[in-house]
């Protein structure tokens, strides 16, 4: 009888241990597709575009959609949004804000200014018109910052988001996530969620 309790639990843990580690389903393997002007590639994950190039130790990156809102990208999530480096942009005014900013909760983000961290984004910049919105940065593929985990281009988790406001107080109305190879664009799309 005690052999059966041991058996059984050692099942439950190894259970647990399997389910905790369980690589997310993929729903689309793909190639990213030629970037527009001045990116080498552009991977698109329902209406939102990523277009990247990597220069050195650097990452340029452009990010579009079709809504009058704030638009985002982050990497390397551990659980939700938790741990994450993320870059969020909108337009103010008609001018572009953009900051660098840590998930320090599934469900919650910071700017990494007010975590005693470092805004590490360059070239920020943005554009909104009837058609949507752009948001483009530059961002070193090793900050220093110790809020940021290094990025290995052969294989980033991107995170991809919008809302339909410029105000960040306004969760997404879309959110996407893929694994991806930013040096070769080979790419698996594994999460998706729209509420639009
Ligand atoms: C505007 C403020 C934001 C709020 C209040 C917010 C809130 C949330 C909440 C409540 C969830 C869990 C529920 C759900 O799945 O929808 C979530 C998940 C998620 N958020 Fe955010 N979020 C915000 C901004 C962002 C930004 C800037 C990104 C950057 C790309 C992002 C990416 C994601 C992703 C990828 C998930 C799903 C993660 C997973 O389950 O694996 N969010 N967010």
């Amino acid at each position: 009888m005690r052999k059966n309790y041991i058996a059984l639990a050692a099942l439950l843990a190894a259970l647990a241990v399997a389910c905790g580690k369980k690589a997310e389903k993929v729903l689309e393997t793909g190639n990213a597709a030629a970037g527009d002007k001045g990116y080498t590639y552009a991977v698109t994950v329902e209406k939102m575009q990523f277009h990247w190039r990597l220069d050195g130790g650097l990452l340029r990156v452009k990010l579009k959609a079709p809504v009058q809102g704030w638009l985002a990208a982050g990497f390397d999530p551990e659980r939700g949004m938790l741990g994450s480096n993320m870059m969020v942009g909108y337009l103010e005014g008609g001018r572009a804000v953009v900051t660098d900013q840590h998930g320090t909760d599934p469900k919650l983000h910071r700017k990494d200014i007010d975590l005693g961290g470092t805004d590490d984004l360059r070239e920020t910049w943005g554009r909104q018109d009837a058609a949507g919105t752009e948001i483009g940065f530059t961002l070193p593929l090793e900050t220093g910052d110790k809020l940021d985990k290094p990025l290995r281009p052969e294989a980033v988790v991107l995170m991809l988001a919008y809302g339909t406001t410029n105000e960040m107080a306004k969760q997404h109305v879309f959110w996407g996530k893929a694994r991806l190879n930013l040096r070769t664009g080979a790419y698996e799309t594994t999460m998706i969620r729209r509420e639009e």
